[in-house]
């Protein structure tokens, strides 16, 4: 249940890319019950239909076209599909990833090209055709990416999209500067894990990982796929009108622990804290 009023969305046209599951399934929904009109693209077209059935059960329509965002004629063919369909999109959410967790030494060029083309060439291909038809058009536009903490810190294992996303942040930012004056808008949100089909069972593959990594989240749970688009309803809306080159995190306070030289003493025992409080000088 949405904390929005129903018709917050209205007027806007939704793109989202990746949304035949997960986040991107879960954003479309969100936005759609708000009001808007949603477009959605994805590389497997029965999930494509499965999002779009879920809409249309509560009276909205949702378009969708099957299109893998690293190639740019499928891109321009979805586009010139919407159009013809609803009209140019409005709001553009850059949302399909793809990601491995590896050893850097283990991975060969074809599989950070997967990576890096779905998450930085994916996101460049729609950005720069839509961008450009609003700026010619003096049509205002809202970007949203979807990125990740290590974007700007980066990490190992999963470095493919590491540097795919930190491309994406530094294009938010960089546009949010060069376009706000077309009344071009970009944002981005910085998830942390959100349990999905497509994520947890990759980035957290065995239980040992997923204690790993709700043990160092301060509210010792993940994110939810609802909180997100709640989130990202607010982000794509008018209410957010102002805000522009922004990254707003939503991690349960994941970032900040791992950034405290002495978070880490959370796993001290009681018995521990008692030793540490008996050699206090008086
Ligand atoms: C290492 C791998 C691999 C793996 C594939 N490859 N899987 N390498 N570890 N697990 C290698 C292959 O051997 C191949 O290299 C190259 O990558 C391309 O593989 P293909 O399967 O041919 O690629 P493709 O069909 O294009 O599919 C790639 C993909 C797919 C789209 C990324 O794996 C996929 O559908 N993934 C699901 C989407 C996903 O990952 N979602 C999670 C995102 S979560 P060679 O050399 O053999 O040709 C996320 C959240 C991050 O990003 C935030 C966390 C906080």
């Amino acid at each position: 249940m949405s904390i929005f009023k129903e018709d917050m969305l209205k007027g806007k046209h939704v793109l989202i890319t990746g949304a035949g599951s997960g986040l991107g399934r879960q954003m479309a929904v969100a936005f759609s019950s708000l009001g808007a009109t949603v477009s959605i693209v994805g590389r497997r077209e029965e999930k494509l239909k499965e999002t779009a059935e879920i809409i249309s059960r509560n009276g909205k329509v949702c378009y969708y076209r099957k299109c893998d965002v690293r190639n740019i004629d499928e891109v321009r063919d979805a586009l010139s599909y919407f159009a013809s369909s609803a009209g140019e999109p409005n709001v553009l959410v850059n949302n399909a990833a793809g990601n491995f967790i590896s050893r850097t030494e283990d991975l060969s060029f074809n599989a950070f090209n997967a990576v890096i083309g779905i998450v930085m060439q994916g996101t460049l291909h729609f950005t720069l055709e839509l961008g450009k038809s609003w700026i010619s058009a003096r049509r205002p536009g809202t970007i949203l990416n979807i990125v990740a903490g290590y974007a700007s810190t980066g990490s190992g294992y999963v470095v493919p999209s590491a540097i795919a996303k930190a491309g994406v942040l530094s294009l938010t930012r960089s546009l949010a500067a060069e376009w706000g004056k077309y009344g071009i808008r970009s944002t981005a949100i910085s998830p942390g894990i959100v349990p999905t089909e497509g994520s947890v069972s990759r980035l957290a593959p065995t239980e040992e990982i997923q204690k790993m990594l709700i043990d160092r989240i301060p509210m010792k749970r993940y994110c939810t796929a609802e909180e997100l688009a709640e989130l990202a309803s607010y982000l794509i809306s008018d209410a957010a009108s102002f805000i522009n080159g922004d990254v707003v995190t939503i991690d349960g306070g994941e970032k900040q622990w791992l950034s405290g030289q002495f978070n880490f003493l959370d796993a001290l025992t009681p018995e521990q804290w008692a030793l540490i409080k008996s050699l206090r000088k008086e």
